[in-house]
């Protein structure tokens, strides 16, 4: 075989695994004052393809959370693999081309070089990275800047230029080793909801293209446009079926819920064991059938189930059932006014959680 001569773009074998993979993972910053546990133990894995928003207040912990991914920082204690490979063993000198090979990052304050046109930034990454020929670069770089509506733009200034259309140049920028993954910290933060709207559209696009992209906002209405959402309150990530469910209620209730969520496994066919009025069941995965006869009420994953004295009339479905086992006193405030299904007799009520209730 011939040497190969320029990088090409990185491809996953898509078999199921995990692209991003952390376990454990924790920051402490120490300094003068003092120190400052801001990651409190994060384990989280996405898969390739899925579009993730990450949100949480303000000194969440959102930036250090994808600065671990990016190796813009590294963790206290934990492992980050991606794509099959722990970056933490990577040597600082392999990282900033392996990273341009497989990330594209793009940042709130677009970090564009202010010396060089919006071509130039383009192509800087596959010059850095030597990928796909020379010849070559240019022309790419103008198919992605067209792709994000600035081929009349092309050879301006960032600073010529409004600050929507450098983050579009960023998310060009971004795209120029055609990457599996992106990474965006809060990339319409510092937009106007016009043109925030119109980068939001962008990475849409990407995302049925197929890329993996972790996408940082606080924005609701963007978060809830993305496939999942990783809620993170005080350094530590939310059960993302309670933040499903419960889209309205407050981080710190989430976390609080999160923390006293107790699981539970039925096997396919399994009996709900007899519950207590002190816990609501929240169903993660599989579902639930109510009643015997050929049509028995299923209630589905993201579905809430108050069944304090019921047995034997509540079972596994064909796949089993992942249950959360939620404390009432905290839960009930936030169910919806009517169950879809309730029985009397048995006092057990089946309700509709999350986005699906409107
Ligand atoms: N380099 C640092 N040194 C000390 N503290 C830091 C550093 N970076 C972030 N922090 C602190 O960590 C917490 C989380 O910050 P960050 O991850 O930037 O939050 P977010 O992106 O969610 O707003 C904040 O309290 C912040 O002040
Ligand atoms: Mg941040």
């Amino acid at each position: 075989m011939p040497p190969e001569r320029y990088a090409l773009p990185v491809r996953y074998d898509s078999n199921g695994d995990p692209i991003i993979r952390m376990r454990g993972i924790t920051k402490t910053f120490r300094s003068a004052a003092g120190e400052a546990t801001v990651l409190k133990g994060v384990d989280v894995d996405i898969l390739p393809g899925q579009f993730v928003s990450v949100v949480g207040r303000s000194g969440s912990g959102k930036s250090t959370l994808v600065n671990m991914i990016t190796g813009i920082d590294r963790p206290t204690s934990g492992s980050v693999e991606i794509g099959g490979q722990n970056i933490l063993h990577m040597p600082e000198s392999d990282m900033a081309v392996w990273r341009g090979r497989h990330l594209g990052i793009v940042f709130q304050f677009f970090q564009l070089l202010p010396m060089l046109t919006l071509i130039e930034n383009v192509m800087l990454p596959m010059d850095f990275c030597n990928m796909y020929p020379p010849a070559m670069r240019e022309e790419r770089a103008l198919g992605l800047l067209t792709r994000v509506g600035l081929d009349d733009f092309a050879y301006k200034l960032p600073g010529a230029v409004a600050g929507g259309q450098q983050q579009s140049a960023a998310v060009a920028r971004a795209l120029a080793n055609d990457p599996p993954i992106l990474i965006a910290d809060e990339p319409t933060g510092n937009l106007d909801s016009v043109t925030a709207e119109q980068v939001m559209e962008i990475f849409e696009e990407l995302a049925a293209l197929g890329k993996t992209i972790l996408f940082v906002t606080h924005d609701r209405t963007l978060a809830l446009r993305t496939n999942r959402r990783l809620l993170i309150s005080d350094g530590e990530l939310v059960n993302e079926t309670l933040v499903a469910a419960f889209p309205d209620a407050s981080h710190s209730l989430l976390l609080r819920l999160s923390k006293g969520a107790q699981p539970l496994d039925l096997p396919p066919g399994a009996d709900l064991p007899p519950g207590s009025s002190a816990h609501i069941y929240l169903v993660e995965a599989g579902w639930l059938e109510v009643g015997s006869g050929p049509q028995p009420v299923v209630i589905a994953a993201g579905d809430g189930l108050d069944a304090p004295a019921v047995s034997g009339a509540v079972r596994a479905g064909d796949e089993g059932a992942k249950l959360l086992s939620l404390p009432a006193d905290l839960v009930e405030p936030l169910l919806p006014a009517e169950p879809v299904f309730a029985e009397a007799g048995r006092s057990l009520r089946w309700f509709r959680l999350g986005r699906r209730q409107g």
